[in-house]
């Protein structure tokens, strides 16, 4: 018997990932479209409270130790400070993290640590101004850049850079990229696309494929592969650059998925659970907590909720269906 969140398959999710909106300041191509999206209703979206009574569940009853707050983006949300401090003040405390475009972090980064967070994984796909203009459909690298440098004096650390590289658009900005991190001091993670963009436009034959990224920058850097047995159920597969000690990182979810080792559950901004970024159905805890369910029904909940987790998200499958909600709403 397991009292925490244990899936059919063996695997048990210690690590929870909050969606605090499902809103944005940018309009990544690869993400939503130029208008935006039809976003959630104020009363769909859990309250603070309600957040941090779930949160509160995750850790005390189900033997969640990482939180991790996600949108759309989170530093949107209004109570970001108040939440991360009353999750560090949870027993055991756990350890929490942000994924964040990094717009508005300069001022918030030092709030952000005095409360609790530990550090900052933040979305950047290229330093050239107008690649990002282009990708990003916003002129906000300068903002990026220097929240970049609050985080990381604010002791955010390690700070971690996620890039999404698309073809034909930021793709050869790779290199460029990476001195950047290098020379900064940021672990830099290359992310293959998924098909989980609002438009539907993902398509496997334009992919930047983990074989392409390290193709590309082994032009450039000297990469061995890391020490395997670091790796746990991190979903980057980590490379020395030039001998080490710096890394970089390849996230493969396409072309060498790791759904086997996933320790992953996620809270959307209304309250849902999904066992999976590519989950067919999710579990309504929002209506169980507004109709009163105490804690131990609201972590039975939680529990069931895992006992339909596949064993693999099926992205290379031929009867691979996108789920209806994209990555925005459902938490990177
Ligand atoms: P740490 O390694 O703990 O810093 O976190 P992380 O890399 O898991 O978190 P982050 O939010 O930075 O996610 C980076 C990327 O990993 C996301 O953009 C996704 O592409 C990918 N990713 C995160 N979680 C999952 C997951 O559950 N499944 C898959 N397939 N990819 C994921
Ligand atoms: N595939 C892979 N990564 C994506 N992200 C957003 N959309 C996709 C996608 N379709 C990334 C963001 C951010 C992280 C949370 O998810 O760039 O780094
Ligand atoms: Fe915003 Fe992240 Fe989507 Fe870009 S990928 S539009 S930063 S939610």
């Amino acid at each position: 018997a397991h009292n925490g969140l244990a899936d059919r398959y063996g695997r048990v999710a210690t690590d929870l990932r909050v969606s605090l909106t499902d809103r944005c300041n940018l309009r990544c191509t690869y993400c939503m479209p130029e208008e935006g999206l039809d976003w959630l209703g104020k009363p769909e979206l859990l309250t603070d409270d309600e957040v941090v009574r779930l949160v509160s569940v995750a850790v005390t009853q189900l033997g969640v130790h990482e939180i991790r707050f996600t949108g759309g983006e989170p530093l949107l949300r209004r109570g970001l400070v108040g939440i991360v401090a009353r999750t560090a003040e949870l027993a055991p405390r756990p350890e929490i993290s942000l994924t964040t475009n990094g717009i508005g972090l300069a001022r918030q980064a030092q709030a952000l640590k005095d409360a609790g967070l530990d550090r900052v994984n933040v979305s950047l796909d290229t330093v050239n101004a107008d690649t990002f203009q282009q990708l990003a459909r916003r002129d906000r690298l300068k903002d990026v850049i220097a929240g970049l440098e609050a985080a990381h004096d604010a002791g955010l650390t390690p700070v971690k850079v996620n890039a999404v590289l698309m073809r034909g658009v930021n793709d050869t900005d790779a290199p460029q990229l990476l001195e950047f991190c290098l020379a900064r001091g940021y672990e830099l993670r290359f992310i293959e696309q998924m098909p989980l963009d609002a438009q539907h436009g993902w398509d496997r034959a334009t992919m930047v494929t983990a074989d392409d990224i390290l193709g590309m920058l082994t032009d450039r850097f000297h990469l061995t592969p890391d020490d395997a047995s670091k790796r746990g159920s991190a979903p980057a597969e980590s490379f020395l650059v030039d001998g080490g000690p710096r890394t970089v990182g390849i996230i493969a979810s396409v072309t060498r998925p790791f759904c086997g080792d996933c320790d992953r559950v996620r809270l959307t901004a209304d309250g849902q659970i999904r066992d999976c970024l590519f989950a067919r159905t999710e579990s309504d805890l929002r209506s169980a907590l507004r109709s009163g369910a105490d804690d131990a029904e609201l972590a039975d909940r939680w529990r069931r909720a895992l006992l339909s987790k596949l064993p693999g998200h099926g992205i290379n499958d031929p009867s691979f269906l996108q789920p209806s909600r994209p990555m925005s709403a459902i938490g990177g």
